[in-house]
């Protein structure tokens, strides 16, 4: 099997788990609040790339993990990224109005309910990972990896990084600035997944730490790609609205350095952080060509 279709195994598998812990509407559907359910499974359901549960799975496979421990923090990690999208979508933020292929959640269902959804994600993701930490083999990793997963995506990680992008439309801001920015909107729920993965198996404390930086440059490469993707792709191709950083008065990499510095940060980032993995002297091949495939990701 060549990588890509080997990709789209994966992602599929990664589905697979990911469904199993959201809401059944079917069987919920005489509660009085079932509308939140549907926008949460519309929202989580449209189909990303699915990247981070699987940095999840193949950093806990790294180190030579119990992958069921993993599931529920794979689905937990992809229901936050999920409300920061259905947020960031938000008329207040960016006020964009396709996601993932398809109209954003307050687009179908309301401002209030995009944001009832978002919260919805948000709790419903602590809700599951707890779940699952109670269940685990070892339960004090579970509870690290927990812990990492609060700190990731709150104030000291996406939610910080989010803040300060927004504080900033419509300035100039240097690269100290930009990269601070994405180190955490994007870098914090990135190493979160890494890091997971990694005090799940059984990682050390060094260990982590390594893993923490490596993924911390995988995360700017990947929004740094995302940058260019905003103005060199097409909605179709992206399934979100191209120019959006334009329109928002965002400075990116790509209006503070062009496309083409840019790209090399993007290569260089990349290549530092796969040789970091790399020097773990663990194997698994698919994570080195999942992140290099990162670089040349057109969605
Ligand atoms: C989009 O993330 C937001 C960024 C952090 C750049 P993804 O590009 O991973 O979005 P999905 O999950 O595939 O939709
Ligand atoms: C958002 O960055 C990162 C998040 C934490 C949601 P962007 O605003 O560039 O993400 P897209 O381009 O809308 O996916
Ligand atoms: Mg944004
Ligand atoms: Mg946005
Ligand atoms: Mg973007």
């Amino acid at each position: 099997m060549n990588f890509s279709e080997e990709l789209d195994k994966r992602t599929t598998d990664v589905e697979k788990v990911i469904r199993r812990f959201l809401i059944d509407e079917d069987i919920c559907k005489n509660d009085k609040q079932n509308q939140i359910y549907e926008a949460m499974n519309y929202s989580i359901l449209a189909g990303g790339k699915r990247l981070r549960p699987m940095l999840v799975l193949e950093t806990c496979r790294l180190f030579g993990g119990n992958e069921k421990d993993a599931f529920p923090f794979m689905a937990a990690i992809e229901m936050i990224h999920t409300y920061s999208l259905v947020h960031d979508d938000l008329p207040a933020m960016d006020n964009d109005e396709y996601r993932r292929g398809r109209k954003t959640t307050h687009a179908v269902y309301g401002e209030a309910m995009g944001i009832l959804t978002g919260d919805a994600l948000l709790n419903f993701a602590f809700e599951t990972a707890l779940k699952g930490a109670l269940q685990a083999e070892n339960k004090e990793n579970a509870l690290k990896a927990l812990s990492i997963l609060a700190n990731k995506a709150g104030v000291f990680g996406m939610i910080g990084g989010q803040v300060v992008d927004i504080k900033n439309d419509g300035r100039a801001i240097d690269l100290d600035t930009l990269d601070y920015i994405n180190e955490l909107k994007t870098g914090a729920l990135i190493e979160a997944s890494m890091m997971m993965g990694a005090v799940l198996a059984g990682a050390d404390d060094m260990e982590t730490k390594k893993i923490e930086q490596a993924a911390s440059y995988i995360g700017q490469a990947f929004q740094i790609q995302d940058d260019i993707l905003d103005v060199t792709s097409t909605s179709e191709v992206l399934g979100k609205p191209v120019l959006s950083d334009e329109r928002n008065h965002k400075s990116t990499y790509v209006s503070l350095l062009g496309i083409e510095d840019a790209s090399q940060k993007v290569n260089d980032l990349t290549n530092k952080a796969i040789e970091m993995i790399k020097s773990f002297q663990y194997e698994n091949e698919f994570l080195f060509e999942l992140i290099n495939s990162l670089i040349y990701r057109k969605k």
